[in-house]
């Protein structure tokens, strides 16, 4: 029964953990403006694609461009884009941009 309890614990939280892509493509409505609906870019903005990208990268940059580790002018504009995303946020844009088909 004990472990019962455990093997439950166990699977709740890994779900509790997953990123929620679903919730990544609502966060992303944020970031169309400058990257597209289907996150392929946008050179007026120079804006990245960002489709398919891989999720490690994606997280990575946001935070290094929430941090300011990453900054030149064209990261300033993302700042007020980012700056109040929390972790789990991050992960769930991270998870959507990921899947987003790269090539049309
Ligand atoms: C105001 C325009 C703008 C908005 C809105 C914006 N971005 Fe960006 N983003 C940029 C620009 C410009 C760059 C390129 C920065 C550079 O030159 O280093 C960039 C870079 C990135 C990168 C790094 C790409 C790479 O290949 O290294 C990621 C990831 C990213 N944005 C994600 C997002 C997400 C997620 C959002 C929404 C929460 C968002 N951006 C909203 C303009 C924007």
């Amino acid at each position: 029964m004990r472990s019962l309890v455990f093997l439950f614990v166990i699977i709740f939280q890994s779900h509790l953990f997953a990123a929620n892509k679903e919730n990544g493509a609502v966060l992303y409505k944020k970031c169309q403006a400058c990257h597209g609906k289907e996150g392929l870019g946008k050179k007026s903005q120079k804006a990245p694609m960002l489709a398919g990208q891989f999720d490690w990268y994606v997280k990575a940059q946001i935070l290094a461009i929430k941090s300011g580790t990453r900054a030149n002018n064209n990261t300033k504009k993302m700042m007020p884009f980012v700056k109040n995303l929390s972790d789990s946020e991050i992960e769930d844009l991270a998870a959507y941009i990921s899947s987003m088909p790269r090539l049309k």
